[in-house]
């Protein structure tokens, strides 16, 4: 339990909550329950706090406090809420879900909700037979001990031999193997930033890393990328010379959220500032795999690197699969034996079975990601048609690779948006998620990892809720003011 909140507080929170956009035929008790649920959903009402007594929201909301009982026994059924007689009510996730303070909510075992807050693919049918085909290695591991803290050394040639091939000579020296890109991104914060340290990061970026940084208790500066044409080289590489961070977290192929692709150039430039001023960089090359249209990748960041600056990490997520938990980093040999180092202090090693299924992955991956490239360039083009159609006030830039756009909305309604589009059936991450200080309400990402008749089938929903939260503000508008 972290807290209380009051019933003002909480009614200041559920806002418009009787007049939730899509609830026509829902009673009064489902509407707050369900507002309650979206709030929750995007973190504006923490894990663990105490709700107020029924009597105090009721008197706070001016309603009944049969409406209040009803909302919080149906928040107990649908595992929002736990209670204790005598004691209160806390809010929780169904099955002990989290919600980072500030990244994104895991994904809820909710197989009704279309969810657009999570961009990433379903496994490939590839990954079973790479599965059964590990079980048949595994022989070869079993008389060691089974810890390999920079990972087994078959992996990290495979994942070194990806760099050679991309034009970046890389041993397998160079390679760790940890669980998961973002297990790779906490290890490398651990290593290289002291608590308190700065950070410059673009804004909007990818919420998990926000959340990374705050468990670093990092001091966080912004490079803010324009929707339509990512990042302004000059500003950029002014904000490194002026702030000198201690790090910097930079997205350079196929940025979550925006898509924006870094052009070569400005990758040189950015490297010869940082070690110019002292800043390591951590590039996050998350989505390098996925690349559409036939567009021609630059050389990875850490081409430009001559002083070990530049610490790559990446993983296979994305492209195969999130449920691997396979990521990596690549950085200088004495690099990785400090990252080894810090390791033993958090979780060993990585499973082997699961680093032998990514050895047989890597070894199909021309098939693999082929496949995975024109799955996304088809779901991809079917967003985009059902937002020209159903949202046409909607901007978006073309993402030329990834799995995720960023949409320009009409209005600064994107988390209303959000807790709307909850009722409906359809979970969205509002634009705020992927910023600072809570602003970005005009921007919405959306993810093309779905089958496309689910994004259509989202969009039509979204686009009936943001037609109703115009109707909602409306007729609130017109109401007339009473002065007494
Ligand atoms: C930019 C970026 N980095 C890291 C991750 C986390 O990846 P992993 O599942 O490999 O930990 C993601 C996942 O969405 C991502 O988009």
């Amino acid at each position: 339990m972290t807290g209380q909140v009051r019933g003002v507080q909480l009614a200041r929170l559920l806002g418009q909550w009787h007049a939730l956009p899509g609830r026509r035929r829902s009673p009064d008790y489902a509407a707050l329950a369900g507002t309650v649920r979206g709030l929750l959903a995007d973190g504006r009402l923490p894990l663990g706090v105490r709700l107020p007594a029924e009597r105090e929201l009721a008197e706070a909301l001016r309603i009944s406090r049969t409406t209040v009982t009803a909302a919080y026994r149906q928040l107990r059924e649908t595992g929002h809420l736990a209670s204790r007689r005598g004691a209160g009510s806390w809010t929780m996730l169904p099955g002990n879900h989290r919600v980072a303070s500030t990244g994104l909510w895991t994904p809820l075992d909710d197989r009704e909700m279309l969810d657009l807050g999570v961009a990433a693919l379903a496994a490939p049918p590839q990954l079973l037979s790479a599965a059964r085909a590990a079980t048949e290695d595994l022989p070869r591991y079993l008389s060691g001990a089974g810890y390999h803290p920079t990972g087994i050394v078959e992996l990290r040639e495979a994942v070194a031999d990806t760099y050679t091939a991309r034009g970046l000579p890389t041993s397998a020296d160079q390679i760790m193997v940890t669980s998961g890109t973002q297990h790779a991104l906490d290890l490398v914060l651990r290593l290289a930033l002291t608590p308190g340290g700065n950070v410059l990061v673009e804004s909007p970026t990818y919420p998990n890393a926000l959340a990374a940084l705050a468990g670093r208790r990092a001091r966080i500066a912004t490079h803010g990328l324009a929707a339509d044409a990512g990042w302004e080289p000059d500003l950029l590489l002014g904000s490194l010379r002026q702030t000198r961070p201690k790090l910097a977290y930079l997205i350079p192929e196929f940025q979550n959220p925006t898509g924006h692709l870094m052009p070569a150039s400005l990758r040189e430039r950015v490297v010869a500032a940082a070690h110019a001023v002292g800043t390591d960089l951590i590039i996050d090359e998350s989505f390098v795999d996925l690349p559409m249209d036939g567009t021609e990748l630059p050389p990875p960041v850490a081409t430009y690197d001559r002083h070990s600056r530049v610490i790559s990490i990446g993983g296979m997520s994305k492209p195969y699969w999130g449920g691997l938990r396979i990521g990596w980093v690549r950085a200088s040999a004495p690099q990785v034996q400090r990252l080894a180092a810090v390791r033993v202090g958090v979780d060993m090693a990585s499973p082997v079975l699961d680093q032998l299924v990514a050895v047989h992955l890597l070894a199909d991956a021309d098939a693999i990601v082929a496949d995975r490239r024109v799955q996304l360039a088809v779901q991809r083009d079917a967003l985009l048609g059902a937002l020209a159609h159903r949202l046409p006030e909607w901007r978006v830039t073309v993402p030329r690779g990834g799995v995720t756009l960023w949409a320009e909305l009409d209005g600064p309604v994107s988390s209303a948006l959000a807790r709307a589009a909850e009722e409906v059936g359809v979970r969205l991450a509002p634009g705020p998620r992927f910023g600072l200080d809570g602003t970005l309400e005009r921007f919405l990402r959306l993810p093309f990892t779905l089958p496309a008749a689910d994004l259509v089938e989202a969009v039509g929903r979204i686009a009936a809720i943001r037609y109703d939260l115009d109707r909602a503000a409306g007729q609130r508008w017109r109401e007339p003011a009473v002065i007494a």
